[in-house]
């Protein structure tokens, strides 16, 4: 039986337990949100799948933007269904406007998560660089304004390397939020850091920084 409490905002220091799964529960923190969901090319794109579901169920406005490996993995139909929206997997295809519609859509969003962020979408966004229509959304988006976060997920030899570990600092210096990685086992079958944080975790991490970065905005 649910009570009145049930439906109460989460608080963004909640931890990110089983409550992150229910989208009644999200809802005040979501709702009406505008939000850009980035996918990489990683095994865990599936994962992501999830997460804009919860998202939209909780009545947030979802916009997803995918690299040409990210759709080996997970077809843009599939994200097209679940958001209910057109996804973009090219910034030479205009969708909505003639506008460069990079900026259109980094300047009217409240925050961005790429989940996969893979090892080479990281290194692209440490070094400034935006080749592809995910790190290009990225790269217009104001982060002193709106919260982008990068949920890494690799092999944990990937996660280890140097240029990985340097990137990660370089990245949080830069002003992007991490989520994760998580520790645990890998589709490639080793055991060890480098997998995708899980969607309870990531949508905890992602209602704290709208919560949060809606504060700061605040007069
Ligand atoms: C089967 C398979 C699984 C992969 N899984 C990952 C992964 O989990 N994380 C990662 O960083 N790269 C992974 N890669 C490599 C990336 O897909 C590759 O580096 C790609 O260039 C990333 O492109 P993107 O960042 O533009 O999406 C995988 C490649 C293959 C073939």
């Amino acid at each position: 039986m649910s009570s009145a409490s049930d439906n109460a905002p989460l608080e963004p220091s909640s931890p990110s337990g089983p409550e992150w799964a229910d989208p009644a529960r999200l809802r005040p923190v979501f709702q009406s949100r505008r939000l850009i969901v980035g996918i990489t090319g990683g095994i865990a794109a599936y994962k992501t799948a999830t997460m804009v579901s919860r998202l939209a169920q909780a009545g947030a406005s979802i916009t997803v933007c995918m690299t040409e490996s990210a759709a080996r993995f997970v077809t843009p139909l599939t994200f097209q269904a679940l958001s209910g929206s057109p996804v973009y997997t090219s910034q030479w295809e205009h969708i909505e406007s003639n506008d460069p519609q990079h900026i259109a859509l980094a300047s009217r969003a409240d925050a961005m998560l790429i989940a996969p962020c893979s090892m080479d979408c990281m290194a692209r966004l440490a070094n400034g660089q935006a080749p592809d229509v995910v790190t290009l959304i990225a790269s217009a988006i104001n982060r002193a304004s709106t919260p982008v976060l990068l949920a890494p997920s690799m092999n944990e030899v990937m996660w280890s390397q140097p240029a990985t570990v340097r990137n990660a600092a370089q990245l949080v210096q830069d002003g992007f939020t991490l989520v994760g990685p998580a520790s645990g086992w890998q589709a490639c079958r080793a055991v060890g850091p480098g997998r995708m944080s899980e969607p309870e975790e990531i949508l905890a991490a992602l209602a704290t920084a709208l919560t949060l970065a809606r504060g700061a905005r605040r007069p």
